[in-house]
């Protein structure tokens, strides 16, 4: 079970597009998804066609006057179930304040379900308190939405921050991966933003823009995702294309990668790991990878090293005309792929490689030991 959470303490980032269409998305990929709505403004549950709002929602879960499983409405989207939201959400942190672990009600409630459902979107509200901590003390991953504007970096920052005291504090992974919405590539200022969010943040950047297009607020006028009622149009498209970016980056790490364990009675063994992480730490070499006779405008590498998110924690040089990535990890044997101008791939230059999971191969790269 993969739980993301679409988190950005901005309002209008598109949020709760994201959510409904990468739930519909992954629903007909044949994923069991429940899209979960986290804000007391219920837009995800609007743009999903369910209008009563006196449902029963994560605000009968807290109270502990439901079970999750109550509040989940089947089918609403094909392979799609959602979990609704009110406005009586918006009390539920007064509710639980000074309560014990309360920044965990919502994986405790979650933790039953994990032989259901394949994937678990949490739609965030804008702002980073009580029900977003849950969101992101639940989550793997976090998807963030951004569109171009001058506050956008600032707000990544922010949630990056936060991300990193929940990490610290309970000894999570928990990678950000940004989702350029409405961008037009084309301004100078679009651009900008994309480079700076790549060269100063410290956060993954999907390959995919969703594009703008007027049927985006028509399908939510409707209560439909753009599977219904526009599955061909550009940010259709483009979520499909991330609904696929988000599978094939899974699979290739299902197999090297430790399935994060849900239960609550785990919390030793993630501090054994964290210990660990730490000695390892001073194991870490620095590694410069050169690539010779790779023509390109851009080149991302993404592997068991990085988690699998391109170019994270990997500095990018320039030597002599050819690219040289960067970055430390320790002794071992690790996969990689290039990402070349967008487009996923073994290392041309690199003869050493091992069949993936879906279908092409990997590269490999052996870290020796150093005494
Ligand atoms: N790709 C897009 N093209 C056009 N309009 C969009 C697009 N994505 C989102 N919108 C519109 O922008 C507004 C904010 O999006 P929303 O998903 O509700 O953001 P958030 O949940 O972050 O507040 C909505 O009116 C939505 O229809
Ligand atoms: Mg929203």
């Amino acid at each position: 079970m993969d739980i993301i959470a679409v988190a950005n303490q901005k309002g209008g980032c598109g949020k709760t597009t994201t959510a409904i269409n990468l739930a519909a998305e992954l629903g007909q990929h044949g994923e069991r998804v429940l899209l979960i709505d986290m804000d007391p403004q219920g837009h995800a549950t609007l743009g999903v066609g369910v209008n009563d709002r006196d449902l029963p929602g994560l605000y009968e879960v807290f109270c502990e006057e439901a079970n999750l499983l109550d509040a989940v409405l089947p089918e609403v989207v094909d392979g799609v179930d959602l979990v609704p939201a009110n406005i009586s959400l918006a009390t539920v942190e007064s509710m639980l304040a000074g309560k014990p672990a309360r920044e965990r009600k919502l994986l405790e409630h979650l933790e039953p379900l994990s032989d259901l459902y394949d994937d678990i979107l949490i739609d965030c509200p804008p702002s980073l308190g009580f029900l977003s901590i849950n969101a992101l003390r639940a989550a793997q991953q976090v998807i963030t939405p951004v569109e171009p504007s001058l506050y956008a970096l600032d707000g990544i920052q922010q949630l990056q921050d936060i991300v990193n005291l929940l990490c610290e504090k309970y000894q999570l992974h928990l990678p950000i991966t940004v989702i350029p919405i409405m961008f037009d590539v084309h301004t100078r200022f679009a651009h900008t933003v994309l480079q700076h969010i790549r060269e100063q943040l410290s956060v993954g950047l999907s390959d995919v823009r969703i594009r703008h297009t007027v049927r985006v607020r028509e399908a939510a006028y409707l209560g439909k995702p753009l599977t219904r009622y526009s599955p061909d149009c550009t940010a259709a498209v483009d979520y499909h294309r991330l609904a696929e970016e988000l599978l094939c980056a899974r699979r290739t790490t299902a197999t090297t990668q430790p399935e994060r364990c849900l239960d609550t009675t785990c919390d030793t063994t993630r501090e054994v790991i964290s210990m660990a992480q730490v000695n390892a730490k001073a194991a870490r070499q620095m590694i410069v990878l050169t690539f010779d006779d790779i023509d390109c405008r851009r080149l991302q590498l993404a592997g068991d090293f990085n988690n699998w998110i391109p170019d994270q924690d990997i500095e990018t040089r320039h030597v002599d005309g050819h690219w040289q990535k960067v970055f430390t990890a320790e002794p071992g044997v690790y996969e990689y792929r290039l990402i070349i101008d967008g487009v996923w791939q073994h290392d041309p230059t690199n003869p050493a490689e091992i069949p993936n999971e879906i279908g092409g191969v990997n590269s490999l790269l052996q870290v020796p030991v150093h005494h």
